[in-house]
């Protein structure tokens, strides 16, 4: 797959990613399921690499779930040092390379040195506008819906609103994406076909995309094909 075949004058604005598949790929190689995600810091920066060819405006990383925490304390701890680590170790190339970065999710849950990293890195790249990098930290859509809805019924409460005027754009306006648009494309890797508590409310009209590809195994060519293949439907 080569950047040639793409149409550049259609690619999507938006393209999401579900980054699955770090854990088996450590485990077919032997190694411990931390392993997997630092390979898998790798893909992410093959992929960024290869977004910013495409000219794609926002790639949005599904890095780590409120369900994550639902993991071993080991493997928890571990996935986030490498959270915080590759932050503070790539803002400065990120901040070369024209690299905007922002996040989405209850920011407010994860540890501190990570909402400490995550702040700064987002303040020093804010004024970018080569390719919005969106993490999704601590994210789940239901989260992010219910929060919302509580919200806009605060603002009804004190009489800051009217129920009439709660429309679709009000809403999206409440969400975490609020200056986001919404996904053209989503990909899965590691062959599940599922979309885990992501996006709910962005991803009506979203073409999905499934490779079995396990995430560390996933490169720039991996994201061209994801395109050629929206391109061709
Ligand atoms: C899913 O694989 C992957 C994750 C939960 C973590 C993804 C995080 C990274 C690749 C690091 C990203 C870093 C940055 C800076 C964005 P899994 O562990 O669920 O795999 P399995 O389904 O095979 O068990």
């Amino acid at each position: 797959m080569e950047i040639s075949q793409i149409d550049l004058s259609r690619v999507p604005e938006h393209v999401a990613i579900i980054m699955d598949g770090n854990g088996r790929w450590a485990k077919q190689q032997g190694e411990m399921r931390l392993f997997g995600h630092n390979i898998g810091v790798e893909s992410v920066r093959k992929t960024l690499k290869a977004a910013q060819q495409l000219k794609v405006k926002y790639l949005t990383l599904y890095a780590f779930s409120t369900e994550n925490w639902n993991r071993q304390k080991e493997e928890e701890d571990g996935l986030m040092e490498l959270l915080v680590n590759t932050i503070a170790g790539e803002a400065d190339e990120l901040h070369a390379s024209g690299v905007r970065l922002a996040a989405i999710g209850d920011i407010t849950g994860l540890p501190a040195s990570c909402q400490c990293e995550l702040q700064e890195a987002i303040k020093k790249t804010q004024e970018n506008t080569t390719i919005t990098l969106v993490l999704a930290l601590n994210y789940s859509a239901r989260w992010e819906i219910m929060n919302a809805v509580k919200n806009i019924a605060q603002e009804v409460k004190q009489n800051n609103i009217d129920t009439d005027l709660i429309t679709e754009e009000l809403f999206q306006a409440h969400l975490s994406t609020k200056d986001i648009p919404d996904p053209e494309l989503l990909i899965r890797t590691s062959g599940e076909h599922r979309l885990s508590n992501f996006l709910l409310w962005q991803a009506a009209y979203t073409e999905f995309y499934f490779t079995p590809v396990l995430w560390p195994d996933f490169t720039g060519e991996h994201l061209m094909e994801a395109v050629y293949d929206f391109q061709n439907r």
